[in-house]
């Protein structure tokens, strides 16, 4: 398959010099395996490889696949429980529908809904937040193989303040996640992640058991929350001897190039300096941190600390699963905190939005980008004709201003089709929303 679009990536960090890459009418050459073999202008591609069937897209910006590295798959029921601070929205809003999750076949319907709202909008690779109970976490692994998307996700464990059947012990949680890392991590796209939900929910106990798993399983990740609002890091720092949030899981030797902690809002130096010498990365969360009114998150010095930060939707707290949203409401606050803040352009929020998190997961050889070589993990944005985004595209004074009304404008209706592994994979099947010709399959 040739695949012909106006292509925009970022195939180096924008943090660090890279600068966006825009090709219009851009042929790819997409290979047997999903691998992309040639990419170039159409015609040479094209004159390369007459037989192949060609799939146009130029109607519209085709993107690397988006890649959201912080979801709750619990939670995608819950979206939009606005006017709460963290704590009081877990005890209202979220943990209340994770109890639900014990009920295997409600977990199966979640775990539809969830592989739909990720595939709606374009996100082909996420970190995800599983389940307390982990017949619900083998239902998302089980929907997430059959759509064929990139997912790292485990038991998310805790043994205190959580309602009763949330709770478990050290002993069930390593052999729990034992049983389900054997059944899914390595197994195509899926790996699997060690995920006490914060130190707040999980004792000392919990977490010597997440390093004995981490220590068991080659090549799984860590995830977990740290420094999201403030009531939550005073108790935090009470139940541990007054360790910061950060130690409270480095202490236990969490932290590594296989980690990642959602949040950071409220980070010390010293722990922005041990979080960059450990090579552990942080999901910032924008839409979740303004809703829940956790804080303005401090992106310079993350930077400037050598910390690597990528974009999470943090759904069900998040607002919804679009990472242009994610990214918009990034650059608003970092706008919005003036000299403390850290000016981006829409360059820097493709790559927070798709290069970051590729990198962050230790995906970076693969995916990310559509170079040479890496899989063809893509989102092709297609605005309605007469749409504003539509109309935006058509009058764009450049690359750059292009991607930035795609990060203004772009919604889940904007998504026309959706390929992982060079796999078109769309949550919708029938003809799309705008009446085109469907350009995907449906793996459900
Ligand atoms: N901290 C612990 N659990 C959660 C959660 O479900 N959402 C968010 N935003 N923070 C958390
Ligand atoms: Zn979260």
């Amino acid at each position: 398959m040739i695949i012909r679009a106006t292509v925009l990536d970022t195939p180096d960090d924008p943090f660090a010099g890279g600068v966006l890459r825009a090709e219009d009418d851009c042929g790819i050459l997409v290979e047997q395996a999903g691998v992309i073999g040639e990419r170039g202008p159409f015609a040479s591609v094209r004159a390369d490889h007459p037989e192949e069937e060609v799939v146009d897209l130029r109607d519209g910006v085709l993107l690397p696949g988006l890649v959201d590295t912080h979801v709750h798959f619990p939670q995608v029921r819950v979206i939009g429980g606005l006017g709460m601070p963290l704590l009081d929205w877990l005890d209202e809003c979220a943990l209340p529908e994770e109890v639900r999750l014990r009920d295997v076949d409600y977990a199966r319907e979640v775990a539809r809904d969830f592989m739909t709202g990720l595939v709606d909008a374009g996100t082909t690779t996420a970190l995800v937040f599983g389940s307390h109970f982990a017949g619900a976490v083998d239902a998302m692994f089980e929907a997430a193989d059959r759509w064929g998307l990139r997912i790292t996700a485990g038991l998310v464990t805790s043994d205190r303040i959580l309602p009763d059947p949330l709770l478990t012990t050290p002993e069930r949680a390593y052999e729990e996640t034992a049983g389900l890392a054997a059944r899914w991590h390595g197994k195509g796209r899926l790996r699997y992640a060690v995920t006490p939900r914060f130190s707040l929910s999980a004792s000392e106990g919990i977490l010597e058991a997440c390093a004995a798993s981490l220590a068991a399983l080659d090549g799984a990740w860590f995830t977990s929350h740290v420094n999201e609002n403030l009531r939550e890091i005073a108790e935090v720092g009470a139940l541990f001897d007054g360790a910061s949030y950060v130690d409270s899981y480095d202490r236990f030797g969490l932290l590594t190039v296989r980690s990642l902690l959602a949040h950071n809002v409220h980070p010390t130096d010293a722990e922005l300096a041990t979080l960059a010498a450990r090579g552990s990365a942080v999901a910032h969360c924008p839409t979740s941190n303004a809703a829940l009114g956790s804080g303005l998150f401090p992106l310079r010095r993350h930077v400037e600390s050598g910390v690597h930060v990528a974009l999470g939707s943090d759904v069900g707290a998040g607002t919804g699963f679009s990472m242009l949203k994610e990214g918009l409401q990034a650059y608003f606050l970092q706008r919005l905190l003036g000299e403390q803040g850290m000016p981006l352009t829409s360059t820097h929020l493709l790559w927070l939005a798709t290069g970051a998190g590729a990198r962050a997961l230790g995906l970076a050889e693969e995916i990310g980008d559509l170079s040479v070589g890496k899989q063809l993990d893509a989102v092709w944005v297609t605005p309605e004709a007469g749409d504003p985004l539509a109309v935006g595209l058509a009058n764009a004074r450049c690359a750059e201003d292009a991607l930035s009304k795609v990060f203004a404008l772009g919604t889940t209706s904007d998504v026309g089709g959706v390929w992982v592994g060079g796999e078109p994979i769309t949550a919708r099947g029938g003809p799309s929303r705008t009446g085109r010709e469907p350009v995907g399959i449906r793996r459900s």
